[in-house]
């Protein structure tokens, strides 16, 4: 099993994040503080280390993450007014940051993307997502600003990360702003920084994240939650037009492209009067949009094989399942069921009671080609066998099959056909 190091010096936050992390597959050593830390990491054997920046006592999550052996990815988590240390803290080489409060799905998410090694991979074969990496490769190459819509749980910000990595930007930074994490006004500061004294505890000055992705992307997740009035401040950062940190006075351009992600139809909320026309037209230069999971079902294996690598095996009644169900939370979904599983089947082959999922009953779905060509078969059996009167020879020779095809044909499928024998075996 995987293991993490979990470093968080609250005692009910630990609690909660150990909880969160073993339903996740992953076995949690907890530390509450850096000396603590490093006598577990002594002992080794980590997969992953999870660390809040700020310790009581001696040492904080730096120290932690600079006595981590390389190889082993580490995430450390801020709260707000500590973003400088988490630049700082991905320049001494932390794989990621979070900002608390954080989202807990986002938070397992980046841990597995981390844990998996080229852990931004995107995976699957089907023609469909072929065609969203090629249009995502031509977009990550001009310098447009580029909207990525799709449900949730589609792959959004795996395809983000892609088109940075592929752009001209790559060597500068990918900056992540979750709007629907952050309050408003926490969110302009996160967005555009502030100057000290611009609000009640702002005892140092702070960097937008418009700033620190200069040279680089920014990534405006989620952007269909963006309060109309942010709305109309981005639209004219967009347009070129310098902005000023809240409580400042110095005029910054920001030279960051943005790729915006969204869940939303924001035409939709165009119409309503909900989102800035103009801004989707800013955000939307180049668009793309990843199809849900159930438009794309050829992927499934590919991404089953992924997710339950060195975890578990999946029997082919339990593949068959996994083809047959909709996944509307997609791949999302299909991972967290297919981690569930693994768990459940121990050393076992996964079979379909263990997803979890609505198991279809066979030839009642009709939504794959072979599932739709066995019931159209079935039917002209049937009909060919009333006609005949439930002789089967009779039947066979109508049907253009020899008579053994036409028994098997029966023998594998549902029992009540009228004219077949129950089965035998
Ligand atoms: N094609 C894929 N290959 C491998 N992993 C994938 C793929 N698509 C999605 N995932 C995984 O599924 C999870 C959800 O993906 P991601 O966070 O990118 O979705 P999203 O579209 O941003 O969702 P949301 O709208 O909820 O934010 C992540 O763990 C991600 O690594
Ligand atoms: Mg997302």
């Amino acid at each position: 099993m995987r293991r993490i190091l979990l470093v968080e010096d609250k005692r009910g936050m630990r609690a909660m994040l150990t909880t969160a992390l073993e339903e996740d597959g992953w076995e949690v050593v907890g530390a509450e503080n850096a000396p603590a830390a490093l006598r577990a990491m002594s002992r080794g054997g980590f997969d992953a280390v999870l660390s809040d920046v700020c310790l009581p006592g001696e040492g904080s999550g730096l120290e932690v993450l600079a006595k981590t052996p390389p190889g082993v990815p580490v995430m450390l988590m801020t709260a707000y007014g500590t973003i400088d240390m988490a630049v700082e803290a991905m320049k001494s080489g932390a794989r990621d940051f979070i900002t608390k409060p954080f989202d807990l799905e986002e938070l397992l998410d980046r841990l597995n993307r981390l844990y998996h090694a080229g852990g931004d991979e995107i995976i699957g074969d089907d023609p469909g997502l072929a065609a969203v990496l090629r249009r995502a490769d031509a977009a990550a190459a001009s310098d447009l600003n580029i909207l990525v819509t799709g449900e949730s749980g589609t792959g959004k910000e795996l395809l983000v990360k892609r088109i940075h990595r592929m752009s001209r930007r790559s060597a500068g930074p990918l900056v992540p702003v979750n709007c629907a994490a952050i309050p408003r006004d926490l969110l302009e500061i996160e967005m555009f920084g502030a100057e000290k004294g611009a609000y009640t505890g702002a005892t140092e000055a702070r960097m937008g994240r418009f700033e620190m992705a200069s040279g680089g992307t920014v990534f405006l997740d989620e952007i269909g939650d963006l309060e109309l009035s942010l709305q109309g401040k981005l639209l004219r950062v967009l347009e070129g037009s310098p902005f000023t940190r809240v409580g400042g006075t110095v005029q910054i351009v920001s030279d960051a492209r943005v790729v915006a992600a969204s869940n939303r139809d924001l035409l939709v909320m165009a119409g309503e009067g909900r989102f800035r026309k103009d801004l989707y037209y800013r955000l939307s230069q180049f668009t793309i949009e990843i199809p849900p999971l159930r438009a794309r079902k050829g992927d499934i294996p590919a991404l089953a094989e992924h997710f339950l690598k060195g975890r578990g095996r999946l029997g082919s009644e339990a593949l068959e399942t996994l083809t047959l169900f909709d996944w509307p939370g997609n791949v999302r979904q299909l991972r967290n069921t297919l981690l569930k599983a693994a768990v459940l089947a121990g050393e076992r082959d996964i079979v379909p009671e263990m997803l979890e999922i609505p198991v279809p009953r066979a030839g009642s779905t009709g939504l794959l080609l072979e599932e739709a060509a066995r019931a159209a078969e079935m039917k002209a059996i049937s009909e060919a066998l009333e006609r005949c009167g439930g002789n089967r020879s009779k039947a066979a020779r109508l049907l253009g099959v020899s008579y053994r095809t036409l028994l098997n044909k029966l023998k594998a499928s549902d029992p009540a056909l009228p004219g077949a024998e129950r089965r035998k075996d």
